[in-house]
């Protein structure tokens, strides 16, 4: 299939791009690389610079090849940022996706598998997660990617877009050959940090709350590796029925604690990782981590890496052979 992948220079859209190469598939890239990195797109695959407000652009490049499918990563993920500038986030996560929608619908593209995430769930009522808990999310980050399962629900209706919503975890890992990873800037997510810190780049990491109601009092999160997260994506794609709106966690179904990954980090890096303890970081949810018997019942999708170590290894071969992330 011919497929457009947005954001597809970022760090889950590069694994997912990958897994569609290796899958046969015909992948184009479409990124502003105001985050992304082109030294990260599959050389398989083309890349196309330009902006989802770039209406033109976006039609020209649909109208040039028959797409069969759009996978959507492009947007913005940065919980607090999205506190303090929500209309940023709507703009980009809200505004620019139903553009994309509006140009699939005019070139005739019903396939579109979006990145959403475990953040509209806000402060689930129990874990594990099922997709059927209320979703309630707590910040703007969460209410822009609510939104658009919401516009890709009504537009299956509608217009028969066949749309598959992925609510993922913690993205975590590197790909298996080292030569994908995480690279953001500013680094904000938990195990690139503390790698930094073992990277010597960082003197400590902050535990964010050590008061909360789990087994030992810091946060517990469901760490999925970067290339299932890749599987899932491949498999939604391919079995993927116009008109049809689905939605499903990605996720293994382990919680795994802030003082676990550090444990686990020290046991790969052999360094000490030096810890603060610090006051909680505001909008944390206690606990969240999925129930994936959905997407395996339905989807047939499993995670290869359950084993937090062996997750934390492929980060740290890629954040050792990468010490300042790409060169671009
Ligand atoms: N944490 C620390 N110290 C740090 C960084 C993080 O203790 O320096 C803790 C956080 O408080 C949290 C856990 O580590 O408990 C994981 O934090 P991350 O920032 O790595 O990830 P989040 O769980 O906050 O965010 C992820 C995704 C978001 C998504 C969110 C849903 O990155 O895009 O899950 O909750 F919105």
């Amino acid at each position: 299939m011919k497929i457009l992948v947005t954001g597809g220079a970022g760090y889950v859209g590069s694994h997912c791009v990958r897994g569609l190469c290796d899958a046969g598939h015909d992948v184009v890239v479409f990124d502003n690389l105001c985050h992304g990195h082109a030294a990260a797109v599959d050389s398989r695959a083309s890349l196309v610079r330009g902006d989802l407000a770039d209406a033109n652009a976006l039609r020209t490049l649909l109208a040039v090849g028959e797409f069969a499918g759009a996978m959507h990563f492009a947007a913005f993920l940065d919980v607090n940022e999205s506190v303090r500038d929500p209309l940023k986030y709507y703009e980009n996560n809200v505004i620019n996706t139903i553009h994309l929608l509006r140009r699939l619908s005019d070139a005739g593209v019903r396939r579109f598998v979006f990145s959403s995430t475990c953040a509209t769930y806000g402060e689930p009522e129990r874990c594990p997660i099922t997709e059927d808990i209320p979703q309630g999310p707590i910040n703007p980050y969460g209410h822009t990617k609510l939104a658009m399962e919401w516009a890709m629900r009504d537009s299956a209706a509608a217009w028969g877009l066949g749309g598959c919503a992925l609510r993922y975890f913690n993205a975590a890992g590197a790909s298996a050959d080292a030569t994908i990873g995480e690279d953001h800037d500013p680094e904000i997510h938990l195990i690139p940090i503390v790698l930094q810190v073992a990277l010597g780049q960082r003197e400590q990491v902050k535990i964010f709350g050590t008061d909360y109601p789990t087994p030992d009092g810091t946060c517990q999160r469901d760490y999925i590796h970067v290339e299932d997260l890749a599987s899932a994506h491949v498999r939604a794609i391919e079995t993927q029925e116009e008109g049809v709106f689905r939605y499903f966690n990605v996720g293994t179904g382990n919680g795994t604690s802030v003082r676990e990954i550090i444990e686990a980090a020290r046991a790969v890096t052999g360094h000490a990782i030096p810890a603060e303890e610090t006051p909680r970081r505001a909008g944390d949810p206690p606990a969240l981590y999925a129930d994936p018997t959905k997407i395996k019942t339905e989807l047939g999708w499993s995670p290869k890496h359950t084993d937090i170590g062996r997750i934390v290894e492929t980060a740290w071969a890629w954040h050792q052979s990468h010490p300042k992330g790409y060169d671009d």
